[in-house]
Order: C-alpha cells, then sequence, then structure tokens
C-alpha cells in the first residue's frame, strides 16, 4: 500500500513527523511518498499543489496530509494560496464524503463546553456531503420587482449524489457501533424529502445498521443534550458544516481533531482538522494527536488495518492516561515528547 505524506507549512512537518514515527514503529508494510503542497510548495515551485503532488495523490492509495495556510502568503492571488492545495485535491479526487469523528478521551471532558457527565459519553462520527447542496447551487443577486436586491442560493440534491454519501456513512457505521442517523429537514425541505428516500432505499443493502431519522434543529439540541445516542451521523454539505463544528466544540481542544475526505471507491485523505497554526509553527508547541489520530482513520477506513487503527487509538488514550500534556492541552509538553509518550505505549 502507497501512502502519500503531505505535510504542508506552519506546524505541518512537525505534526507530521510524529505521525510517521507512530505509524513505522507499528511495521505495517506500508510504502511512503512525500509531496509538496501549500506554502512549502509554494516557495519551492510558485504554486501550492504542483503536478508532481497531484500525481503523487493519484497513485496513492491514500493521504495523509498535515496543514496548510502559511501567512507568509496571504498577499498572493487567491488561486495561488496555500488552501488552494486542500481544495484543489478535493475537487481533482472527487472526495465528497467527510468524516469527522467526535470523542471525548475521559481524560479530557474537563476540556469540553458540555458539563462532563455529558461530554464523556462523546464517540461520534459525522459524516457530511461535501460536493454538493446551497454552496454549489445556482446563485446571484438580483432586483426585485419593486427594485428591492435580492441574494439567492439554490439548494439541490440529485438522488446519485445523496445515494453515494449514504453509502460511504453505512459502511463507517458497519465500522463502528453499527448506528446510523440520518439528519434533514424534510418536513420542510424538497431536497431533504429526496434525502431521507434515498437513505431508505440504500438502508436495505445494509441489514445490519440500525437507521434513524433526525430534523436537524432537534440534532442541533440533542448533541448537546444528550450526544451519548449517536454513533454515525449523516447529513447534507449545509447541515454538516454547523453541525461538525458544534460537535467538535463539545469535545475541547482542536489539537485533537481527526478528519477524513473519502471518494467513491474508499480512497481519501486524512487530516486534523486545524490549519497551519503560524502562530506558533517551529516552536515545537504543536499538539500531534490530531495527526496521529487521521494516520489511524486512514488505516481504519482506506486501508483495511482496523486492528493498527485501534492499537493508535489505544495509544493515545494511554498517553493521556498517563498525563501527556502538550500546551493546549494545559501541559508543557513539546510536539516530540507527545510523540514519544505514544510510542512508550506503542
Ligand atoms: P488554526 O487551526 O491554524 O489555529 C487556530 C488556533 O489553534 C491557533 O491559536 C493555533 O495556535 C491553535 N492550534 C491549531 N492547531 C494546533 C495544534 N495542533 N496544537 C496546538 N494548538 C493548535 O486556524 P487559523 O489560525 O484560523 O488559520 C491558520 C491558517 O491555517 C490559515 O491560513 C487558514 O486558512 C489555514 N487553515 C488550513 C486548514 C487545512 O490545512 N485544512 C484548516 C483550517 C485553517
Ligand atoms: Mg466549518
Amino acid at each position: 500500500m502507497l501512502v502519500a505524506v503531505f505535510a504542508g507549512d506552519g506546524i505541518g512537518p512537525e505534526i507530521m513527523a510524529q505521525a510517521r514515527r507512530v505509524l513505522d514503529a507499528l511495521d505495517l508494510g506500508l510504502r511512503f511518498e512525500e509531496g509538496l503542497v501549500g506554502g512549502a510548495a509554494y516557495k519551492a515551485v510558485g504554486h501550492p499543489l504542483p503536478p508532481e503532488t497531484l500525481d503523487v495523490a493519484k497513485r496513492a492509495d491514500a493521504i495523509l496530509f498535515g496543514a496548510v495556510g502559511d501567512f507568509d502568503c496571504d498577499h498572493l492571488e487567491r488561486h495561488l494560496r496555500p488552501e488552494q492545495a486542500i481544495l484543489g485535491l478535493r475537487k481533482a479526487l472527487t472526495l465528497f464524503s467527510n468524516l469527522r469523528p467526535a470523542k471525548v478521551f475521559p481524560q479530557l471532558a474537563g476540556a469540553s463546553a458540555l458539563k462532563q457527565e455529558v461530554a464523556s459519553a462523546i464517540d461520534l462520527l459525522i459524516v457530511r456531503e461535501l460536493n454538493g447542496d446551497v454552496y454549489f447551487g445556482e446563485k446571484g443577486m438580483r432586483k426585485t420587482a419593486d427594485g428591492l436586491r435580492e441574494g439567492y442560493d439554490v439548494m439541490s440534491y440529485n438522488e446519485a449524489e445523496v445515494r453515494r454519501i449514504a453509502h460511504s456513512a453505512f459502511k463507517a457505521a458497519q465500522v463502528r457501533r453499527g448506528k446510523l442517523c440520518s439528519v434533514d429537514k424534510a418536513n420542510v425541505l424538497e431536497t431533504s424529502q429526496l434525502w431521507r428516500d434515498v437513505v431508505i432505499e440504500v438502508a436495505a443493502e445494509y441489514p445490519d445498521v440500525e437507521l434513524s431519522h433526525m430534523y436537524v434543529d432537534n440534532a442541533a439540541m440533542q448533541l448537546v443534550r444528550n450526544p451519548g445516542q449517536f454513533d454515525v451521523i449523516v447529513t447534507g454539505n449545509l447541515f454538516g458544516d454547523i453541525l461538525s463544528d458544534q460537535a467538535s466544540m463539545c469535545v475541547g481542544s482542536i489539537g485533537m481533531l481527526a478528519s477524513a475526505s473519502l471518494d467513491a471507491n474508499g480512497k481519501g485523505l486524512y487530516e486534523p482538522i486545524h490549519g497551519s497554526a503560524p502562530d506558533i509553527a517551529g516552536q515545537g508547541k504543536a499538539n500531534p494527536l490530531a495527526t496521529i489520530l487521521s494516520a489511524a482513520m486512514m488505516l481504519r477506513y482506506s486501508l483495511g488495518m482496523a486492528e493498527a487503527a485501534d492499537r493508535i487509538e489505544g495509544a493515545v488514550a494511554k498517553a493521556l492516561e498517563g498525563g501527556a500534556r502538550s500546551f493546549d492541552l494545559g501541559g508543557t509538553m513539546t510536539t516530540q515528547q507527545m510523540g514519544d509518550a505514544v510510542l512508550a505505549v506503542l
């Protein structure tokens, strides 16, 4: 199996180095190929996503991505900015399914915005559709008959788009606790009615997964009231954007949260949800756990190595139990020392 490793800029190289140490320690027979992305690529070759990098991404079975967003590039035109690397990869590889797990490690439940006893039950995954919905529909500005300015954005989904995200979500539920909650607004929106009908059709192929439905306003409430009830949540682009950020704040530090963006065949790009944190780059202060947990997701969802993923996630939990704390978690351990703590358990 070939893994593309794109560290990026800012804290990217520091956090990626620790994820690589963890993967190497497991001796899984993976091959790695590195590529330049973001500010690092712009500085070297004048483009945030060079063709050589895209080639590696296309050949690889999975992509492990650090972070991009170098402040030195702030003056650049939009198409040359570091963030174009991630947007370009999503587009070129048709990564339409965004997986965002939110899990509270009991040792860190105090960092959650929720009460400790509510937060400690959180172990859920949000599957967000990435390529459709109101963000990509027809949009514009016009004048009404009375001469008022009117902005509009059309929300639409076709059944093929819903079907592929539904399959992605059911498959994710199969390798978790086998429960899927589809979130929509079917009492008001036609797109949601289609969404719900198609999800029910797809469910017939996954008799081992228990399907339920929830309106999005209720889902927002339940995420705060009783988040422990959720295993996997599947939803559209707009609702997923909001609910996934809400769920991450129920967990606590941004330095702990991993994510995946998958295509129809399960190939994916794995990255921490945080950016390149230029404010702490080069100081050894970055928490590498989000990237290490992203590597675990990669093993689970793209490389069929669930057991190795369990080992990494278990080692992270044990390291935290043993008191490993980087600066964002209120401690003083460096990026490397956090990596050491995980390796010591492995
Ligand atoms: P950010 O996530 O880089 O940083 C926000 C705050 O969290 C900062 O104070 C930072 O020091 C802290 N932080 C982030 N990751 C951390 C870690 N692993 N350990 C400890 N502390 C951590 O978001 P910000 O500052 O809004 O954006 C910085 C740059 O990153 C921007 O150019 C932005 O566009 C880019 N970005 C890139 C993303 C990606 O590569 N997928 C995602 C989000 C932002
Ligand atoms: Mg968001």
